[in-house]
């Protein structure tokens, strides 16, 4: 699967792009800035030796992908989807990004009139096989290959085939179970946990993550 990360010179997306090179798959970082993506590429392939990863601007990585993911703050998503709404028509695009603002009770979620960062996405790139999940990984633990998340990716989408395909990427991250969550209107509590999870890490000084009980 060749996989396009836009934004994945953070953490977040390279911390993804480690994970997913690690499967197998070929990795093309996006950034608004060549240079940029090809240092981040460069940091995959210090952690992976074997890693197919390339880097570039954002609008090329879309145009080599079968598969997006979004991995830019909430406040570039209108922007960066918006530009390239047309080029996202049929491919699977997946968000993760977290409506978040930091104050001074903690973390808490944005509200967003569109539902989530999901549905936004979907509203702006209506061709798109929209998709979210990985809302809820830290990047702490996607950037040390070794690390077992021992934890569950909840998984959103209105298109079902869209929805396997994303768990069974999901599934390639060690000890990552894929949760079918439903369509994509569930990202909103998915999406919200973040900032529960950010609050717990804080309290507790650790990186925390999902478990569903009683799925078997
Ligand atoms: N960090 C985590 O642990 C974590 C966990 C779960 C979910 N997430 C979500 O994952 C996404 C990425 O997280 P991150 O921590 O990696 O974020 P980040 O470092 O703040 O941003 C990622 C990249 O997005 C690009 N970017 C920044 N501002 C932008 C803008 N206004 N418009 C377009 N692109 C912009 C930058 O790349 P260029 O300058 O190279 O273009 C930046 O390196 C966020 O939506 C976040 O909510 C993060």
């Amino acid at each position: 699967m060749k996989i396009a990360i836009l934004g994945g010179t953070g953490d977040e997306g390279l911390g993804l792009a480690i994970r997913f090179a690690l499967a197998g798959n070929e990795v093309i970082i996006g950034s608004r800035a060549a240079d940029r993506a090809e240092t981040a590429a460069q940091a995959v392939r210090d952690k992976v030796a074997s890693a197919r990863v390339s880097g570039t601007t954002n609008d090329v990585a879309v145009e080599q992908a079968e598969l997006v993911m979004l991995s830019v703050p909430f406040a570039g998503l209108r922007a960066t989807v918006s530009a390239l709404a047309p080029k996202l028509a049929g491919k699977i695009v997946v968000s993760l990004v977290v409506p978040l603002q930091f104050g001074k009770g903690g973390p808490h979620a944005e509200l967003v009139p569109e539902g989530s960062a999901a549905e936004l996405t979907q509203q702006l790139a209506p061709e798109a096989r929209v998709v979210g999940a990985f809302q809820n990984l830290s990047a702490h633990e996607l950037l040390e290959p070794d690390h077992d998340l021992g934890c569950d990716v909840l998984v959103c989408a209105d298109d079902r085939d869209a929805r396997r395909s994303v768990m069974t990427l999901a599934e390639t991250i060690k000890g990552v179970r894929a949760i079918d969550a439903g369509p994509l209107a569930y990202s909103r509590y998915v999406e919200d946990m973040t900032a529960l999870l950010i609050s717990l890490n804080r309290r507790y000084k650790t990186q925390t993550g999902i478990r569903i009980s009683g799925i078997g």
